[in-house]
């Protein structure tokens, strides 16, 4: 990811909110316990996760015609749920990304500190979340691997991770 990226994420971050066009498509696209659920985020993560279903949708719409879009704009609104355990803010976000950079990854080794689990394990946590309330295989699988590059040949996965990665 660029720095060009990094900086209009940290402005994003420091500016969301939801107005009511988002609070609508967020209820148009989950059902009740899906809702519920996703109100568990902070605000930071929910404009994130609105932005990335809405390019989901526009990308869709445009280039792809035969997806199934409304399981495709729940994962996008519910990749990062697995980040309800902890509020990570901006500037806990940039030491983490800064810290993996640095050190190869190997900050991973200390995941009994909660905020350093949370960012190495959100996928895994947000699927076993929604197992409790989801039956669509496919949504469980989007979730837990929106961060797994070496999955190749999924196309509602590079959808999704595609459209994560710009916003
Ligand atoms: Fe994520």
């Amino acid at each position: 990811m660029t720095l060009f990226y990094r900086v209009k994420q940290f402005y994003w971050a420091l500016t969301a909110e939801l107005n009511d066009s988002d609070k609508n498509f967020i209820k148009v696209n989950l059902n009740e316990n899906e809702f519920r659920l996703f109100n568990k985020l902070s605000l930071q993560e929910r404009k994130h996760s609105v932005k990335v279903a809405y390019d989901v949708q526009k990308i869709c719409n445009d280039k792809f015609k035969n997806i199934d879009v409304s399981l495709l704009l729940k994962a996008a609104l519910l990749h990062d749920v697995g980040k309800v355990y902890t509020k990570l803010n901006i500037l806990d976000k940039s030491l983490l990304v800064l810290g993996d950079k640095i050190s190869k990854g190997r900050l991973k080794k200390f995941c009994n500190i909660k905020k350093i689990k949370v960012y190495y394990y959100h996928p895994k946590l947000g699927k076993e979340l929604l197992e409790n309330i989801e039956k669509n295989n496919e949504l469980l699988y989007l979730v837990e691997n929106h961060h797994n590059n070496r999955i190749k040949g999924n196309l509602n996965l590079d959808i999704l991770r595609y459209c994560d990665k710009i916003n």
